[in-house]
């Protein structure tokens, strides 16, 4: 269990009562400001299914939210055994294991168009419809337009008035990524907040 974390997470852990510690890495772990983010669209918007791609802190963070609503399921799909294997243990140590399912899907390569990607093994997707998406995975260094996958992947199962998150979305790399989607979706619309590492809100119209 991580004791050692920046203070910017300090009012997280009070808020959400995470007073045994986080899974917290340095480059990897969400940011601060774009958890909080993440459970003010969760507490208002009260979503019945989460879909997340990359588990970790975003995970613990997405199950409190549903549990204090007493409503709403996330799926988190995780491509490192070890990853979803340590996610499932910070669940339980908080009692949030019965909000969530980690699904290990490693990583394959999957053909979208006329390009060819490392992305989550498609036999793991699970049913929807979902109505809120949390993009931050996989990692942007394995490849290019490395999460662009997720919306061509996943659209039939996501509810028509979906919600998608997308993480780290100062990157060039994301605002590719989300151009692309702009281009390839009609009717979807964006909204970038300025935050540490940046996020994009994405919503059909
Ligand atoms: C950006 S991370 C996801 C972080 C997660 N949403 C959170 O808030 O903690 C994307 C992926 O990187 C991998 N990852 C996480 N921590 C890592 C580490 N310390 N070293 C290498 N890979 C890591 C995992 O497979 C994870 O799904």
């Amino acid at each position: 269990m991580t004791q050692n974390y920046p203070e910017s997470y300090q009012a997280l852990c009070e808020r959400f009562g995470f007073h045994r510690g986080i899974p917290w890495a340095e480059h990897w772990t969400a940011a601060a400001d774009f958890l909080g983010l993440l459970a003010e669209e969760v507490l208002s918007r009260r979503p019945a299914a989460i879909l997340e791609c990359g588990s970790g802190l975003s995970t613990l963070v997405l199950a409190r939210c549903c549990q204090r609503l007493g409503k709403g399921r996330v799926v988190s799909l995780e491509n490192g055994g070890e990853f979803a294997a340590s996610t499932r243990r910070w669940l339980e140590a908080y009692g949030l294991e019965s909000f969530v399912e980690v699904i290990h899907a490693p990583l394959r390569e999957v053909q979208v168009g006329e390009g060819a990607w490392q992305w989550y093994d498609p036999e793991t997707l699970p049913q929807g419809p979902f109505d809120l998406l949390v993009v931050d995975g996989p990692p942007g260094f394995l490849q290019p337009l490395s999460r662009y996958p997720a919306m061509p992947l996943l659209a039939d199962r996501l509810a028509q008035d979906v919600l998608l998150i997308l993480d780290d979305a100062a990157r060039p790399d994301e605002r590719a990524v989300v151009s692309r989607w702009l281009q390839e979706f009609p009717g979807l619309t964006h909204r970038f907040v300025e935050m540490e590492r940046g996020c994009s809100l994405l919503l059909f119209s």
